[in-house]
């Protein structure tokens, strides 16, 4: 760790190593931009499905471009059987984020990419199917059901709901998904988003790069910090625990996950989004200790390390209140942040040069090599 601290630029942290068209993050204004857009305005006003195809198509729809693409997506979304039999033989104690990396890497050998030119097709059967897979392997491992992967909801947001629990999502429930899927849509260079372009930027197939950002992010410091705050935020039991025990931890010197950013540095602007969104649903379904748990760990944050939420934190529990088990969590993020990740693929893609950054050397100056029998 101490080690880690001497590298001045570790973490390639702010260096620019690219450029993109699709967001700016942690400049004055916004703070976060789709295409120019104030993300909090497409999260007000936006339906996701309006959201993927700015990033994907480079321009808002028009409403009958909404409703096609929206069509377009319905279609793509039964999964082959092949991939069901797949989905079917990952065991329960799986981490779900490894069912996403293994589903989007299959179906790469089942609807191999052709060619660049079927780029934008590709992208969107993943972001038709990704919801069911997630649900297909989760119901059947967990329930021991085998759902239908189709469903007559309009979006992304109502399908995935559905295909979770089982009946249609309250009106309440679809906005808040919607809304949440439009926040974790896209982010500029983060380290999921680099993975793909990196693995673009060899001239790979669009699994390959999608199977790659998934495994980024998995880690903890990344996507899987909302599971990671959900753990947490459930061990308290009231608003005053919790205070006594964050102070603990930070005394301890322990990472409190959902806080901080490597980009931000007063607040992430999609947190009063979702946590405007999870007070409402704590409201609607009565609850009397997460959302004030929640609450006490923030306000300790921030009093002693001047730390505030990223987007993480308060979509845990806004994810609770909607039934969602917790270890699906970074799997949403994933049914959402598709859309950035090919949208920088295509962006990689259409001006490439292979990523091949230098590093700086710190080993043994030249030797000459010792015969084995002579060491
Ligand atoms: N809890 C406790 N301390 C934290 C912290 C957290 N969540 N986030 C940052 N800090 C501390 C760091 O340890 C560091 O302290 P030090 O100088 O004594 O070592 C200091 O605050 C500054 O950290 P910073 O340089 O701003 O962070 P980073 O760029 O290295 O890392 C994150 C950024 C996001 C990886 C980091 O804040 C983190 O690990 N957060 C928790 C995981 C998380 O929520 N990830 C989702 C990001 S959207």
């Amino acid at each position: 760790m101490a080690e880690a601290k001497n590298l001045g630029g570790a973490g390639l942290r702010g260096q620019v190593a690219g450029q993109t068209a699709l967001s700016t993050v942690g400049q004055t204004g916004a703070g976060l931009t789709y295409r120019g857009y104030d993300v909090r305005e497409l999260a007000r006003g936006a339906v996701f499905e309006e959201v993927a195809y700015l990033l994907l198509y480079g321009e808002l729809p028009t409403q009958r471009q909404l409703d096609q693409y929206r069509t377009k997506l319905k279609g793509l979304r039964e999964l082959p059987q092949a991939l069901k039999e797949v989905l079917e033989r990952i065991p329960a104690n799986a981490h779900p984020m490894d069912v996403m990396r293994t589903g989007a890497s299959f179906l790469g050998n089942l609807e191999p990419e052709a060619s660049f030119a079927k780029q934008h097709d590709v992208t969107d059967r993943l972001l038709a199917t990704f919801p069911a897979v997630m649900c297909y392997w989760y119901r059947f491992a967990h329930q021991g059901v085998r759902i239908n992967t189709t469903s007559e909801q309009p979006g992304v947001a109502g399908h995935f709901l559905e295909l979770l629990h089982g009946n249609a999502p309250t009106d309440l429930h679809r906005q808040v998904m919607d809304v949440s899927l439009i926040l974790y849509a896209e982010h500029e260079f983060n380290a999921s988003t680099f993975t793909a372009r990196v693995c673009a930027s060899t001239l790979s197939d669009m699994y390959s790069c999608i199977t790659g950002a998934i495994g980024s992010l998995r880690g903890p410091l990344h996507g899987g910090a909302n599971e990671a705050a959900m753990a947490m935020i459930e061990k308290f039991s009231s608003a005053d625990e919790a205070t006594r025990g964050t102070l603990d931890m930070l005394e301890r010197k322990e990472k409190i996950m959902g806080f901080g950013h490597a980009i931000y540095r007063d607040s992430d602007p999609r947190n009063e989004i979702i946590k405007e969104w999870s007070k409402r649903l704590a409201e609607e379904s009565g609850d009397t200790f997460i959302f004030p748990v929640s609450e006490a760990i923030d306000r300790v944050m921030w009093e002693q390390k001047k730390l505030f939420p990223n987007a993480d934190f308060y979509h845990a529990s806004a994810y609770r209140f909607m039934g969602i088990p917790t270890e699906l969590f970074t799997p949403i993020f994933v049914c959402s942040r598709l859309t950035g990740w090919a949208a920088h693929v295509f962006e990689q893609r259409a001006n490439n040069r292979i990523i091949r950054p230098s590093a700086e050397y710190t080993g043994h100056a030249e030797r000459p090599f010792v015969a084995i029998n002579q060491r």
